[in-house]
């Protein structure tokens, strides 16, 4: 065993059981839904079909086009809440339909990445033959921000012939699942984000490096969350936000690769398969996501909001 090496690194114990699933299912209080959503659903005529036990929710007979009560705009968000991503089906919103339904949720927020002369507001996630998707990593949206968006709005506008499903991870569910040491070891770490994956040089009003901590409490829910994104986090930059010192690169990089693991377990995901005018709608503070890239040399747009949120604490 090389000096640098410990037994735990060679043979990690492994949670067969995905325990995190059954302790935020516990958290739950062992039901997918809360009586009190369920009464909420009924009174507007709506009907759940879960793809997850403890996250991911279709919410069947609401039409979207129609101008919002505030009740149902408070039902759908409460049903967020609950079930972290919730997806409509047939809903074939336009861009101003799909802004309006969106800003029920809040203020957007510009993605300054997008096609030059687009509309900051609106991201068209496009793929086809000269450009294989590249979204399939699970992550969280937008890390690089000081204010990571609170949630993601999409709607499908070109669905592939086969695959481009995409994957939702219980963030609340993965970090209960991590070994008790590891939950210990990280719980006032923190790293630096940056967007080197988009632009390589700074942009002037967009901060280029954000700290963020590895573990996020939800500030609706108050419940914790491994919150981590492997391609803007500098894998080597952990470090104690208590003491302020930094972990030693190797450490960081090998903590960084431990966690990232963890999303991608099958049990802590649900998969939404996109039909015409399905619209998906995702809580950042509560999920990861991960786009298929499977639907090659095949068409896949998707147009997506994001609706502003906190500093993550
Ligand atoms: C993303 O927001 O990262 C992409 C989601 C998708 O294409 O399904």
């Amino acid at each position: 065993m090389g000096e640098s090496q410990t037994l735990s690194d060679l043979l990690p114990s492994f949670d067969h059981t995905a325990l995190g699933v059954h302790l935020e299912f516990e958290r739950m209080g062992n039901q997918q839904v809360s009586d009190d959503l369920q009464a909420q659903a009924i009174a507007h005529g709506a009907r759940f079909e879960h793809l997850g036990l403890t996250l991911g929710t279709i919410i069947h007979d609401v039409d979207l086009q129609a101008a919002p009560t505030v009740e149902l705009t408070q039902f759908l968000r409460n049903t967020l809440l609950e079930r972290k991503v919730i997806f409509f089906r047939d809903q074939h919103l336009d861009q101003d339909q799909h802004v309006a339904f969106a800003r029920q949720f809040g203020e957007l927020d510009a993605f300054p990445f997008g096609k030059p002369g687009s509309d900051p507001y609106v991201l068209h996630i496009e793929h086809g033959p000269n450009s294989p998707g590249r979204e399939n990593g699970f992550h969280t949206d937008v890390t690089w921000m000081e204010r990571p968006s609170l949630g993601s709005v999409a709607q499908i506008l070109v669905v592939p012939p086969y695959g481009g499903d995409t994957l939702f991870s219980d963030s609340h569910a993965a970090y209960l699942g991590l070994p008790d040491e590891l939950q210990a070891q990280i719980e006032n770490l923190y790293g630096t984000n940056d967007y080197r994956y988009f632009a390589k040089e700074p942009l002037a009003d967009v901060p280029f490096g954000v700290d963020h901590p590895l573990v996020r409490t939800h500030p609706e829910t108050g419940k914790r969350a491994l919150y981590i994104h492997g391609g803007f986090l500098r894998h080597d930059s952990l470090y104690d936000a208590t003491t302020g010192e930094a972990l030693d690169p190797v450490a960081s990089k090998k903590i960084v690769t431990k966690l990232l693991a963890q999303h991608g377990r099958p049990e802590y995901t649900c998969r939404f398969q996109w039909q015409p005018g399905s619209l998906a709608f995702w809580d950042n503070r509560a999920v990861q996501h991960y786009a298929a890239s499977d639907y090659y040399p095949h068409e896949r747009v998707l147009r997506r909001l994001t609706i502003q949120g906190d500093r993550p604490v």
